[in-house]
């Protein structure tokens, strides 16, 4: 038995030439102290696996159209076998993925492992970073409840904002002016034929000149690159002290990503992928998109920026990061690289991780909707038992201003803070604020008799 599948083992092997393929890739040496910071570039690449293989499992099931989408994902969350776990899956595994490259590319920054000459490893990486990204917008929209939908919506909007390819883009990426049922079946094609494709492509590349560049081996302090000798010194480094990847390195690598899995299925089962929201309702205006942790700061960002500069950083900020990123191996790609040489390095790390998580607690908050849930201001806060004040704080809850503005800490946070109004604004600019509106903010003239307006001014004058 034994010695007929060595047999046809045999033969696959020489006709095919497997072992002699495999064998740069798992024999190709690796400096001796390459260790555990150094499995997060693999570990993605695990992830991204268990994507194809759980998103094939879910393409199955999936009808890509706006008429069905909805009730296909209901049925995988609650009918199919193993759907829900599936999905669980699918839905951690892409929060996964973009930790783990998010690990690794500060790694591989910190470390300046994108020097001579691995510059090209860098350069990849950012398209697989552009790739990564657009394939958890896609995905985020084939969910097609509210959440998906409108956050698509608000994207393509933007988008639009860019000058002069923005609308025929936007019009390409969803097949309409807006999103609609055809844009649902572009995104389907985009998220499982052409960014995978992207992907592997890229992905290919990326490997490849791992293996032909070598990996960067840990810097040390008082070493710095000099692309006139490093290749042959990094030769005879490896000659002298190299290990072949496997086992030697490759185990380190198993294990973690083992445990990355593990996490992610644990984390499917409980607590699983969250249920859909509600289908997507076009006649719903007060709706307030939530994508997914990884874009959330985005749009937190978008949605804290003061509105006049909003269309200048859509057109500005995007291209510009993208640009420094891809130029970042060309701004530098000789002299030290350990981070204590870089300082500057640290603290650019350090200010990007702040200023994401602050965004993404922020955005987990979701300022920019109104708060449906404001409760009426408790007696103890209405600081005046004047009949008028009393009946203006009942008008502000009862006339919906509580969803958005906050009062001694009760209410919304789409407008300003309203605790302390009195000592910016007279009554006159009350009025007229409230009857005018502003950006994001209702006109009341038409809705409000004079009689509730006086008397929320009334109630607003009390706030000094
Ligand atoms: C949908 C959200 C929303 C609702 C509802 C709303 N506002 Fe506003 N309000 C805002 C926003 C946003 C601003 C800031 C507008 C700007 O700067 O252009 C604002 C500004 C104001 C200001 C000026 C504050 C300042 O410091 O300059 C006042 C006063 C005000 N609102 C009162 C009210 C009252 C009273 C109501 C209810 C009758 C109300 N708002 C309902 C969102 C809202």
């Amino acid at each position: 038995m034994m010695a007929t599948l060595k047999k046809i083992w045999h033969w696959i092997d020489d006709r095919s030439g497997i072992t002699e393929a495999l064998q740069p890739l798992l024999k190709h040496p690796v400096p001796p102290d390459a260790r555990w910071s150094y499995v997060f570039g693999s570990a993605t690449l695990f992830c991204f696996l268990l994507q194809i293989v759980t998103g094939i499992g879910l393409a199955l099931l999936y009808q890509p159209s706006s008429a069905d989408a909805y009730a296909s994902l209901n049925y995988i969350m609650h009918k199919a076998p193993l759907g829900r776990i599936l999905r669980g899956i699918h839905y951690w595994g892409a929060s996964g993925m973009m930790i783990m490259m998010g690990v690794h590319m500060i790694r591989v920054y910190l470390t300046a492992a994108y020097k001579f000459p691995r510059e090209m490893q860098w350069i990849s990486g950012v398209f697989l970073l552009v790739l990564v990204a657009a394939m958890g917008f896609t995905g985020q929209v084939l969910r097609w409840d509210d959440n998906g939908v409108w956050s698509a919506i608000v994207a393509a909007e933007q988008l639009g904002r860019f000058p002069l390819i923005g609308k025929p883009l936007a019009h390409l990426l969803m097949g309409g002016t807006t999103l609609g049922a055809k844009s649902l079946s572009r995104f389907f094609s985009y998220h499982v034929f052409l960014f995978p494709g992207f992907l592997f492509l890229f992905i290919g590349l990326h490997v490849y000149l791992v293996i032909r560049n070598g990996i960067s081996e840990p810097p040390k302090v008082g070493r710095p690159v000099d692309p006139r000798n490093y290749r042959s010194w990094y030769k005879k480094m490896l000659r002298e002290k190299g290990q072949p990847f496997f086992p030697f390195s490759a185990w380190r690598d198993v294990v973690f990503a083992v445990a990355t899995i593990t996490v992610i299925v644990v984390l499917a089962v409980y607590p699983g992928a969250p249920e859909v929201t509600r289908p997507p309702d076009p006649s719903m205006l007060h709706t307030s998109p939530r994508p997914d942790w990884y874009l959330l700061w985005v749009f937190a960002l978008f949605a804290l920026m003061p509105a006049q500069i909003e269309s200048f950083a859509i057109v500005i900020v995007p291209p510009l990061v993208l640009f420094l990123l891809l130029a970042l191996p060309f701004i530098r790609n000789r002299g030290e690289r350990h981070p204590l040489r870089r300082p500057w390095a640290i603290a650019g790390v350090a200010c990007v991780v702040t200023f994401v998580s602050s965004l993404l607690y922020i955005g987990s908050k979701s300022p920019w909707a109104a708060n449906f849930e404001a409760r009426e201001l408790p007696p103890s806060i209405v600081a005046s038992s004047l009949p008028e004040v009393k009946e203006g704080s009942r008008l502000f809850h009862e006339k919906a201003c509580a969803y958005c503005h906050k009062v001694k800490g009760y209410g919304g946070d789409v407008g300003p803070d309203l605790t302390h109004v009195a000592r910016r604004l007279d009554a006159r600019q009350l009025r007229i604020r409230i009857i005018n509106g502003g950006h994001k903010m209702p006109a009341y003239g038409s809705s409000l008799t004079t009689e509730e307006l006086r008397k929320i001014v009334a109630f607003l004058k009390t706030r000094k």
